[in-house]
């Protein structure tokens, strides 16, 4: 059978880990496979390449994708899911291993359950939000470089007695800001599960302040807003998924901050930085099980399920499940965070 394989959304350390683990695993199952270029695009203009062991070996440990991503949205395009079901039959594809978050995790149980695809699917993305799995891979990539970030804004934040605030990605949920928050040891951490509070943020650092502490660390979540307002956006230009290109609420963070405390206060926004690069060790050994994993549940024919991380366990949940809802922080690692504000 040929399975073809493609890569949709944002990009995160590791998609070549999966499609490595994916090849070989399938080789030892007597399986073709095609490489479909820019996520679901590709199946939507008919880019598709043979890969092969030879063309995926040297490949785990590096960033980005081989194949390519982008957000598109077939069910956006008129006469889209025809023309990507018409390039599966074509070529004679028999079954799709999806890597993707909620966006292109969702296209993908679309085509299974409204047009019959056979499908299988890989949980990625740096935010940690894809319901049905405790960890997507790449997440642990993103927390370590947010982390190292945060321990090198400490010295010169320090240095300088300033409070220094760290935008990081997290679009729907905060867990890079929980977790790098934690791990880097942040004052406050602003996550987009709870509004701003403003007057909260000053206390915290002008407690701080009285304790003989003349700097301060917030790590805030891209996505975090105050009550009743928007998400910082630099554009409100909507993506195939209605998603706006968020960023901003660092730079506001800060001025707020100096305004109402008179301290001077500097923004860093890590950006994309957290999802290039190589994946940690952690998310190599994540991605290899789960593409491992996909392998044999195309062999097996189970059918638009994904591969998911239950405990230190890998499972096959359904992708209308993993795609339902979002996966939020947990409130009750929100406190242990806030028994260390201030
Ligand atoms: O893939 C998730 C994510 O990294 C979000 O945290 C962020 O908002 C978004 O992607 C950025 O997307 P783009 O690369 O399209 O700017």
């Amino acid at each position: 059978m040929k399975v073809a394989i493609l890569t949709g959304g944002g990009d995160c350390p590791g998609l070549n880990a999966v499609i490595r683990a994916v090849v070989r695993r399938g080789e030892q199952h007597g399986l073709e496979f095609t490489g479909v270029r820019d996520g679901w695009k590709g199946l939507l203009d008919d880019d598709t390449f043979r890969i092969t062991r030879q063309n995926t070996s040297g490949i785990l440990q590096l960033g980005g994708t081989i194949i390519g991503t982008s957000r598109t949205n077939p069910f956006k395009r008129p006469d889209g899911p025809k023309m990507v079901m018409d390039t599966v039959l074509r070529h004679n594809i028999g079954a799709v291993v999806a890597i993707g978050g909620e966006d292109t995790l969702g296209v993908a149980s679309r085509f299974h359950e409204e047009l019959g695809m056979k499908v299988v699917g890989v949980p990625k993305t740096i935010d940690n939000d894809l319901s049905g799995t405790d960890y997507t891979f790449g997440f642990d990539t993103a927390v370590t470089i947010a982390t190292e970030a945060i321990d090198r804004l400490h010295s010169t934040a320090e240095a300088h007695s300033r409070v220094m605030v760290c935008e990081v990605m997290g679009r729907h949920a905060g867990h890079i800001a929980l977790h790098s928050g934690i791990a880097g040891g942040a004052d406050v951490i602003l996550v987009p599960e709870r509004p701003i509070d403003l007057g909260d943020v000053v206390r915290h650092i002008r407690a701080r302040q009285r304790r003989g502490r003349r700097f301060s660390i917030v790590v805030v979540a891209e996505g975090a807003k105050m009550a009743r307002s928007k998400e910082a956006t630099v554009s409100d230009s909507l993506d195939d998924f209605g998603h706006v290109r968020l960023g901003g609420i660092g730079a506001y963070l800060a001025k707020e901050i100096e305004r109402e405390t008179g301290f001077e206060a500097r923004v860093t926004v890590l950006g994309h930085v957290q999802r290039g690069g190589t994946p940690t060790a952690r998310d190599r050994v994540l991605a290899t099980r789960y593409g491992v994993f996909a392998c044999d549940l195309v062999k097996e024919g189970r059918w638009g399920m994904m591969a998911a991380l239950h405990g230190d366990e890998v499972v096959a949940v359904p992708l209308v499940e993993a795609t339902r809802e979002l996966h939020l922080i947990d409130p009750k690692l929100f406190e242990i965070a806030e028994v260390f504000f201030g």
